[in-house]
């Protein structure tokens, strides 16, 4: 698939590794040279994906992704008459016509933006951008099938030419029926699953809005260590951690303020983790014990130090 040892997508920092071996699916493009090999020339994939990744609204460490490729048949392609750039731009243009009609299909009117981006699989590569709740929030990412990968499928890279794109189900599922945080997709309230039936598209109605509540955490970086890179820290693993303390009861957390120590060089984060359930309120003294817990496994788990 074109990911060398050092892509994110194989990165500990980013990934649910099982064992040494074996690491979840982050992404189900991971599917593409399997099916092509298999002979299919257009397809959809839908699988759950896996990640470590950032705690806000449209993160959570499991989603669902629905792969899509299509290759041209030459009668398609003979509008750009063998020409390569012209090609790669009649793919393009219709890969782009097809997933803004889909959006617009889907949402009626939207604003949205195409943003350029990198992807091993694809050149070029681009995402898809969708105004909701007055922030762009990615939706897809997708390109122009890189030649690489139908020669890995044992195609003719030549011949064999089109598009690819990897949609963020439950971030198209929170535009469309007006979803505001992602955990709510895991929530067990009846008030949530009551709201939807099968084949009906509504507008979420909150059932409420609970307060949030922050905590701060401060501390000095371990220094950067050994080969190993053992006492390294990744904001992912800190992520990590304060989800597993805090599962969906962590709405978001930011980094607040960072300095670097003019004579030690020791670098020094703050971190402020906001605490809210989507199904109930939640008592000062169950959040005081999650972030207790939080700063307990930051300090002996991550090697920082607290201040
Ligand atoms: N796999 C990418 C991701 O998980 C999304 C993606 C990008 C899928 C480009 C594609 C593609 O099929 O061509 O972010």
């Amino acid at each position: 698939m074109r990911i060398g040892p050092e892509h994110v997508s194989r990165q500990p920092s980013d990934t649910y590794y099982v064992n040494h071996d074996t690491v979840l699916r982050t992404h189900t493009s991971a599917h593409q040279v399997e099916l092509l090999q298999s002979g299919l020339d257009r397809f959809l994939v839908v699988g759950d994906v896996y990640r470590r990744d950032e705690i806000d609204r449209s993160h959570y460490p499991i989603f669902h992704q629905m792969e899509g490729v299509k290759l041209f048949t030459p009668a398609e392609l003979a509008p750009a008459q063998g020409n390569p750039d012209r090609e790669l731009q009649l793919i393009q243009d219709d890969l782009k016509r097809g997933l803004e009609g889909l959006a617009t299909h889907l949402f009626g009117p939207t604003e949205m933006r195409w943003v350029e981006e990198y992807f091993p699989f694809t050149e070029p590569s681009m995402e898809l951008e969708i105004q909701f709740q007055n922030e762009w929030m990615e939706v897809l990412g997708c390109g122009v099938v890189h030649p690489e990968i139908v020669a890995n499928a044992g195609r003719n890279p030549n011949q064999d030419k089109g598009w690819a794109f990897g949609l963020g189900l439950e971030r198209w599922a929170m535009v469309l029926f007006d979803i505001p945080d992602i955990r709510l997709f895991w929530s067990q309230d009846e008030r949530f699953s009551s709201q939807f039936a099968s084949g009906q598209i509504v507008s979420f109605q909150p059932y409420s809005k609970y307060p949030p509540c922050y905590k701060d955490i401060s501390f000095w970086l371990p220094p950067t260590q050994d080969d190993n890179d053992n006492y390294q820290f990744h904001v992912n693993d800190l992520n990590e951690l304060v989800r597993g303390v805090a599962g969906d009861l962590v709405e978001q957390m930011e980094l607040l303020d960072e300095f670097t120590h003019p004579k030690t060089q020791k670098v020094s984060q703050c971190y402020r983790i906001y605490y809210r359930s989507m199904d109930r309120s939640l008592t000062n003294a169950e959040i005081d014990a999650l972030q207790e817990e939080v700063r307990r496994l930051a300090e002996s788990e991550l090697n920082v130090t607290l201040r």
